[in-house]
Order: C-alpha cells, then sequence, then structure tokens
C-alpha cells in the first residue's frame, strides 16, 4: 500500500469538498470516500491483511485520511446553513406594503400667510411684495420722516454699508412693509386696495421678536375713505382669523406717517385675557394703523384734497401666535428650525 496514494487522496477528496455548491454534491463526494464502498474506505477495509509493520503505519496514515475528509464534509456543511441563514435574512417579501418617505410639510408661517391672503382677497386687495433691501427715502423720507427725526429711532434699521442713491440715499434691509406704500402710490391710481407680505428687519430679539419677521400692510386709498372703514376692516380680519370669540381694541397712537395714528390689539390667546409672560396684561398688540398722512400721499402723487386712504401694517408671526389654540408663547420658536417643533404641526 503506498502512502503517497493515500495523501493524494485525502487532499484529492478535501479539494473536491471545499468546491462543492450544494449539500447534494457534499452527499455524493461523502459515499465516493467514505461510503460503504468508498475509496478510503476501501483502503481501511483492507489493512488487516498487511503485514505486522506496514499495518502500523498505513493504518495510521488512513485513519487520519478519513478523520480529515469527516472533518472536512462537516465544515463544508456548517458553512451550507450558515449561507442559507443569509439568505432568510435577505430574503424580500415582495407583497409587503413599500416604506412611505418621511413628507415634510408647509411651515407654520407660510401657511398663516396663506390664510391672511385669502381673508383679504375676498374683501377686494390684490397681494404684491416691495424689495426687502430698500431705499432711506422709501422706507423713511417718503413716509414724513426726514433725515434725523428722531421717530426713525423706533424702527431699529440695519443700513447697507456702501450702497447709496444720490436721490434715495442709503439702503437698508426694510424695517417694515409701509415702505411699499409710496411704492404702491406712485404705481397706481386710487381705488388702491394693496397688501404687502414681506420680510422685514429690525435689530431686535425676545420672546415677541425676531430679527427677521414678516408685516403684512393694508393700504386702501378712494374718495371718502375714513377711520370707520379702517375700524371695519381690521374687525373682518379679526373675526375671519381669530373666530367671532375673541376681542380686538383699538388705542390712539403716533406715526408720522398717519393722521389720526392707532394701533391695535387683541385679547391674548394664550391667558384668555388674564395677562401672561408674553403679552404681560392680557391684550398683544398686533398692528400699527391710521389714515394716510396727506404728505404721504403727495409724495405718491396723489392729490390729499381729492382722495384719501388707511393703512395698516400688521405683525404675521403675532397674529399666527395669537390664533385660538395654537398657544404658542416664543416667537422664535418660529424660526429655531427644530423639527420635534415643527412635526407638531
Ligand atoms: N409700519 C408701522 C410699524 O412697523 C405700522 C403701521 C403701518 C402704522 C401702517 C401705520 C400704518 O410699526
Amino acid at each position: 500500500m503506498d502512502i503517497n496514494k493515500i495523501q493524494n487522496l485525502k487532499n484529492q477528496a478535501i479539494s473536491s469538498i471545499l468546491e462543492a455548491k450544494s449539500d447534494k454534491e457534499l452527499e455524493r463526494l461523502r459515499i465516493a470516500y467514505l461510503g460503504r464502498k468508498g475509496k478510503i474506505t476501501q483502503i481501511l477495509k483492507g489493512i488487516p491483511s498487511l503485514g505486522p509493520s506496514e499495518r502500523k503505519e498505513i493504518g495510521q496514515i488512513a485513519n487520519d485520511a478519513k478523520k480529515a475528509v469527516e472533518q472536512a464534509l462537516a465544515d463544508a456543511k456548517k458553512a451550507e446553513t450558515v449561507k442559507k441563514i443569509d439568505l432568510d435574512k435577505d430574503w424580500i417579501d415582495i407583497t409587503a406594503p413599500g416604506k412611505k418617505p418621511p413628507l415634510g410639510h408647509i411651515h407654520l408661517v407660510t401657511d398663516a400667510i396663506q390664510e391672511i391672503t385669502q381673508i383679504f382677497e375676498k374683501i377686494g386687495f390684490t397681494r404684491i411684495a416691495y424689495p426687502e433691501v430698500e431705499w432711506d427715502w422709501y422706507a423713511f423720507e417718503g413716509l414724513n420722516m426726514p433725515e434725523n427725526h428722531p421717530a426713525r429711532d423706533e424702527w431699529e434699521t440695519f443700513f447697507i454699508a456702501d450702497l447709496q442713491n444720490k436721490r434715495y440715499g442709503n439702503a437698508v434691509l426694510t424695517p417694515h412693509t409701509s415702505s411699499g406704500q409710496v411704492r404702491e402710490l406712485e404705481k397706481s391710481k386710487p381705488p388702491i386696495r394693496m397688501l404687502n407680505i414681506a420680510k422685514c428687519y429690525r435689530r431686535q430679539s425676545d420672546i415677541s421678536h425676531s430679527p427677521m419677521f414678516y408685516q403684512f400692510e393694508g393700504l386702501h386709498v378712494d374718495k371718502g375713505i375714513n377711520l370707520t372703514h379702517l375700524k371695519g376692516t381690521i374687525d373682518y380680519f379679526a373675526k375671519a382669523y381669530f373666530g367671532p370669540n375673541r376681542e380686538t381694541r383699538l388705542r390712539p397712537f403716533h406715526f408720522q406717517f398717519t393722521e389720526p395714528s392707532i394701533e391695535v390689539d387683541v385679547s391674548c390667546d394664550i391667558c384668555q385675557g388674564k395677562g401672561c409672560r408674553l403679552c404681560k396684561e392680557g391684550w398683544l398688540e398686533l398692528a400699527g394703523a391710521g389714515i394716510v398722512h396727506p404728505t404721504v400721499l403727495k409724495y405718491g402723487g396723489i392729490d390729499p384734497e381729492k382722495y384719501s386712504g388707511y393703512a395698516f401694517g400688521f405683525g404675521v408671526e403675532r397674529v399666527l401666535m395669537m390664533k385660538s389654540g395654537l398657544k404658542l408663547d416664543d416667537l422664535r420658536l418660529l424660526y429655531a428650525n427644530d423639527l420635534k417643533f415643527l412635526k407638531q404641526f
């Protein structure tokens, strides 16, 4: 009996086992080498008929070959099961319903702007937008606030460095939508019913202010317009937006570009008018308004003897915060981009 022949047989068996692609093939190899008539079995069967010295050596090698092939078969079977388990994991149920990708939604402020637009469109106002980067003249001078007028301080304006115009002065980030008033008057003839909704900027930040915020400005110019029209329009808006149970109040105020001037408050929805950290005294200021100053009409090329008008400017975030049931008591949350907050709406 040749020792090399046994070693070759073993190597052959193991390499075939490693290449085997299925359980069936492994079984076929087991029978071919270790089965009753298998090649290794035959050798083992022949051992008793060998001479005593040969018997020991060949017996040892043949037994080792048998064990090695058995081990190779066992290992290959294990690998086969592992492969199967992986396949189980990767199994795809093609009948399962698809996973929905997360969907975003319109931001609360955009939503409020759309609702406000609709409310005013119903009574004939047309929406328009004027520049966010504005000339001093439209933001102040054209609104009866000449250079160095102390009233300008209230607007805490951001100025754009190195951008000036000989006629219109310095460039600013528009601090209010009233800058659209003179632009609109210059452009259109009465009757005018403008709704200017735009971003505004002021150097301010606390629970009811953010450096960038939105305002909506109404301007209505026609023959015989007076304060009762303004009051009626504000009441109409408040009922449409806040519902019938909320109260608004008008307080006398001063603006350079309206005479008389008022401020508009709404009863606070957060504390139901009792007073809280946001409103302090039960009412929240929403808007400034008044009858357009004759000087402003003149700047816009409109004869104040023939026409009169009212204007109002509301904070969009303020009215949104006062919407019944919303209970939002920090304006800055609207711009914090926190998904935990935004996903609630
Ligand atoms: N522009 C004023 C402000 O931002 C509000 C206002 C608008 C007042 C229109 C009167 C008329 O405070």
